[in-house]
């Protein structure tokens, strides 16, 4: 077994690191406070390579290893985590899943663009009544001449107003079931297709979340992703790819709690000493730190079977479900240790909390994830 990473993952990671630090840290209090999506961020993520990090150079991607896309989101994430959940869906949802099921034509058109960062995708499976139940869809898309019509509503669509593409889940024939269901390319401005406001969330403000809306949109036949009645499959296969991105992030919130209880038990002092003096504290500090051990080494190895070719749907379900149960412990330490200061904007840990909770629900809850575990057992 061998623990050490590439020179070129080495690089990768520090790149990220330096990046999240001089590039994404200033602003993300502001953005967090005003709901502002970092749209000059992402730009610049993109002309690093780090919007289409495992697509291949032929469609214009940066070609990098799974482990390598891991590290980078968990330096970004821990920095901020709603500029990582932008770059995870570009990267796991939309770009491996365009080039993975796409055909030549897909690839051409949506897939270059997404990969080189000029354009966003969004992934719309949700709706307002299939949320777990994913297979529940109420969006339709029925044939009319050489063009699909989309009628129908998604629901909490990540990048649902920045998006260019959108890769939308309907129901094409509800007869079959899930069996049924087809997965459609979906451009920015096709008319009746439009946004509802954003989401005023807890956490991950940054990054925008909005509802769809669909009336008698028409889409080319080339738009339809693998085949159709393929989707509700599309779409299961590229959410177990998702979740080591999510896992990532979680663990990018973990490592950023842990560094901020640390380095702030070492300068507060309490009883004649600095609290890290404190057993209580030491305590706690050691159960976060072999906890984010714990999880970050579950979502590298889901990273590495992905890149040896293994099979890892459990592996990328057990990281998701414990990443975001570390993320969310971690964050809670993290305030505990600062006592009321932990509770203000101004020491961040805050933030973390506000931003671990949805790793616990979307791209499948918690509950999903055992689910998952369960019937791989
Ligand atoms: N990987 C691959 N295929 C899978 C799969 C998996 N993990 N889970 C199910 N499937 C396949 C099955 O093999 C089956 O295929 P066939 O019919 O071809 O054999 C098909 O899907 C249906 O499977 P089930 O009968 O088991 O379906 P189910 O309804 O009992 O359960 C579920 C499926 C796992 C619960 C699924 O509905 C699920 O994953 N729900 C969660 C949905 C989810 O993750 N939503 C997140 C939204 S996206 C998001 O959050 C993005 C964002 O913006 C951040």
């Amino acid at each position: 077994m061998n623990f050490d990473f590439t020179e070129e993952q080495i690089m990768i990671q520090q790149t990220a690191r330096e990046f999240a630090q001089t590039e994404i840290a200033p602003s993300s209090i502001e953005r967090d406070k005003n709901a502002e999506f970092p749209t000059e961020i992402v730009k610049k993520l993109g002309e690093l390579g780090f919007m289409g990090m495992m697509v291949s150079p032929e469609y214009d991607g940066a070609g990098m290893d799974t482990v390598s896309y891991v590290l980078a989101m968990i330096e970004i994430s821990k920095v901020d985590a709603s500029v990582g959940v932008i770059m995870s869906v570009n990267n796991s949802l939309v770009c491996s899943g365009l080039q993975k099921y796409g055909s030549d034509h897909i690839k051409e058109t949506f897939l270059k663009p997404l990969a080189r960062g000029e354009k966003l995708g969004a992934f719309a499976l949700s709706e307002p009544e299939a949320g777990s139940d994913a297979t529940q869809q109420r969006t339709t898309a029925h044939k009319d001449g050489d063009k699909w019509v989309i009628n129908g509503i998604k629901n909490w669509i990540t990048n649902g107003k920045s998006a260019d593409y959108y890769i939308v889940m309907a129901q094409t024939d509800k007869e079959k079931k899930h069996k049924g269901i087809t997965a459609f390319v979906v451009e920015k401005g096709t008319p009746g297709f439009d946004h509802g406001v954003k989401e005023d969330k807890l956490g991950i403000r940054s990054s925008d979340t909005c509802s769809l809306t669909f009336e008698n949109v028409k889409v080319p036949e080339e738009n339809v992703i693998w085949e159709v009645g393929k989707g509700f499959n599309f779409a299961m296969n590229i959410l177990n790819g998702g979740r080591y991105g999510i896992a990532s992030q979680a663990v990018g919130i973990a490592e950023a709690s842990l560094e901020t209880a640390l380095k702030y038990s070492q300068e507060r002092k309490a009883f004649g000493t600095e609290i890290f003096n404190h057993q209580a504290i030491q305590f706690k500090l050691a159960e976060m730190a072999t906890k984010v051990d714990a999880a970050k080494l579950l979502t590298l190895r889901a990273a590495y079977m992905r890149d040896a070719g293994q099979k890892y749907v459990k592996e990328a379900a057990m990281a998701k479900l414990y990443t975001s149960k570390v993320a969310m412990e971690c964050a809670d330490e993290a305030i505990q240790i600062h006592g009321g200061y932990g509770y203000v904007r101004e020491y961040l840990v805050e933030r973390y909390l506000r931003d671990e909770k949805i790793t616990e629900i979307y791209e499948g809850t918690s509950e999903i994830q055992k689910i998952i575990i369960a019937r791989e057992l």
